[in-house]
């Protein structure tokens, strides 16, 4: 071109770019730590953490040092907690008995976080796996996973969590039909009231490492193909989702998060309840090793990671960055 001074561009996408007050005005995505939840591992004890090596920053606590995490976080903004118990080998067995138990870890810790922070939603998991001394989320027989077996235990495991209180029971097991089994065991039993956030999107993935270290529940054989979904599939996890919607689900969520933002997007075009995203233990620890010799710049990845997730479509957000997250002066 010649003349310079006539060359105009009516669209200049920089214009909306060009300062943090004009950034801040057309940006379309805000994440509030208030649609973040807090995963927390517990364990038996007194007055104790151990922290877990996989998972830096992250660590077990006992019930009276979690009712402490549990206030902090929400004098932070972060309304709800998810509970994840650690159990000791000797406890275990082939059909996941304690998990029944009123005297079990986490009824006990419902009722406790509920009496000191009652505004605080507490989701509690349920899933065989820490109670189960083949380490599988349902019943083992032969090596194989029985499903309609599983179911029982399953409902019974949400109803003795709902009677310490659990605002909402999450199903992370992936078996065939527990969505409507439990559904229906808690509105015999009068809880009509507490809901269900159904892992119904999980996925057999590599980034449950760290979890696995942090509450040492590893399968003992095989691997969990058989309930856990294909990192392949898209269509299926639109199946699953639909599924659970119709068995009775509040909430769906898609599981790991980063690998599957989009899956996150199809699931929320496809449903008009909320959608949580999970990001999950491994997708943790890479960011921080990375972090920790420096490669990236931790909170403005975890900033951007989260964001992401929520762009995609989620509406709630699990992640061990939660108290981090809601830490940062943004
Ligand atoms: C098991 C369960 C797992 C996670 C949540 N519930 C692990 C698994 O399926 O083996 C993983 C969460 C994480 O990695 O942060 N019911």
């Amino acid at each position: 071109m010649k003349d310079a001074d006539k060359f105009s561009l009516n669209q200049r996408p920089r214009r909306n770019r060009k300062s943090a007050g004009v950034r801040a005005l057309v940006r379309e995505t805000w994440l509030s730590p208030q649609s973040l939840v807090a995963p927390l591992f517990i364990m038996d004890g007194d007055n104790r953490q151990e922290s877990i090596a996989s998972m830096p920053g992250i660590s077990r606590r006992t019930i009276d040092l979690t009712v402490r995490e549990v206030q902090e976080l929400a004098d932070l903004g972060i309304g709800a907690v998810a509970l994840f118990p650690k159990i000791d080998d000797g406890k275990k067995d082939s059909t996941a008995s304690l998990s029944r138990d009123p005297d079990d870890i986490v009824p006990r810790c419902v009722q406790a976080i509920k009496k000191a922070v009652p505004q605080t939603v507490v989701i509690t998991d349920v899933a065989m796996d820490p109670y189960s001394s083949d380490g599988h989320d349902g019943l083992v027989r032969d090596g194989q996973i029985i499903n309609d077996e599983t179911l029982p235990i399953l409902a019974d495991m949400a109803l003795n969590q709902a009677r310490a209180g659990s605002d909402m029971v999450a199903p992370s097991d992936m078996m065939d039909g527990r969505v409507g089994y439990i559904r229906q065991a808690l509105d015999q039993a009068g809880f009509t009231d507490v809901g269900i956030l159904s892992y119904a999107a999980k996925y057999c993935s590599s980034f449950y490492g760290p979890f696995r270290d942090a509450l040492d529940s590893s399968p003992k054989a095989g691997d969990k193909k058989t309930y856990q979904m294909d990192y392949a599939n898209q269509q299926e996890a639109l199946r699953e989702v639909q599924l659970d919607v119709a068995e009775g689900a509040d909430m769906v969520m898609i599981k790991p998060a980063l690998s599957y933002l989009d899956v996150i997007r199809s699931v929320k075009e496809a449903v008009s309840i909320p959608v949580a995203a999970y990001h999950v233990s491994g997708e943790y620890a890479m960011v921080k090793a990375a972090a920790e010799r420096g490669w990236i710049d931790e909170q403005q990845a975890v900033i951007e990671i989260l964001t992401s997730i929520k762009r995609a479509g989620a509406d709630v957000i699990f992640t061990y960055f939660a108290r981090d997250y809601a830490s940062y002066k943004i």
